[in-house]
């Protein structure tokens, strides 16, 4: 049987790139459905563009500087979007709000990670606003990306516990750890069509057991 043409994706970063990398890394199967055409950056610093260089990845830099207004910014981004023909974006570390209409071009292929269990804790500061609540399970959180911040349709999710040593940095160590495996996972489910945004709602498709696949539970492990 002949496979379905891999899905073009691209990666918009403004920092580290760690999830980025875990996704480059999905991609060496060459069974995964998707593949990773691109990568922009609005910083020129960002570390992530190095390592997308080393693997031959294409990358952009587009500054919110160099643009009058959010909306020229975001226009030059589906520029290139559109130039390196996305047909998926993530956002992986992405540091600024994206425009609603930029939003709404891409809805239902654009899709976020986020290092919270949403709807608990949108915004900054995930790991400390956890420890502070005293939750007993945090995580995190691949969605389609809409208007509102952190706040589109859950795709999958990843569920760590907390340990009652826990520091900002451990937990948060841990939480990125599963981030690393949950947004490749996510990103196959989009790319093979097995889930799509419909209205406020995630559609899962496919065999009943598959579904399950967007829930992980990552088993406790020791910091470090
Ligand atoms: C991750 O924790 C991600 O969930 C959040 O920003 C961080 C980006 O880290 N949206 P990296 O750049 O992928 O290493």
């Amino acid at each position: 049987m002949t496979r379905a043409p891999r899905k073009r994706v691209v990666v918009l970063i403004s920092g580290r790139g760690s999830n980025m990398a875990a996704l480059i890394a999905a991609t060496m199967d060459p069974a995964y459905p998707a593949a990773i055409v691109g990568v922009i950056s609005n910083r020129a610093d960002a570390n992530g563009l190095k390592m997308a260089e080393s693997h031959s990845i294409p990358t952009r830099v587009i500054p919110a500087k160099d643009h009058a207004s959010r909306e020229a910014h975001d226009e030059a981004i589906h520029d290139a979007l559109k130039e390196m023909k996305a047909e998926i974006v993530c956002l992986a570390g992405y540091m600024r709000l994206l425009t609603p209409s930029f939003v709404k071009r891409w809805q239902g292929r654009m899709i976020n990670i986020h290092p919270a269990l949403l709807p608990s804790f949108k915004g900054l500061d995930t790991h400390a606003r956890a420890l502070d609540a005293g939750v007993r399970i945090h995580g995190c959180t691949v969605h389609f990306v809409t208007q509102n911040m952190d706040d589109g349709p859950i795709i999958a999710q990843a569920a760590i516990a907390v340990a009652n040593d826990d520091t900002e940095d451990t937990l948060g160590a841990r939480v990125l750890k599963a981030e690393h495996r949950l947004y490749p996972l996510a990103l196959r489910l989009v790319a093979e069509g097995k889930v799509r945004m419909s209205g406020a709602r995630t559609v899962f498709s496919g065999p009943a057991e598959e579904p399950a696949m967007s829930a992980m539970i990552v088993p406790g492990e020791r910091n470090g």
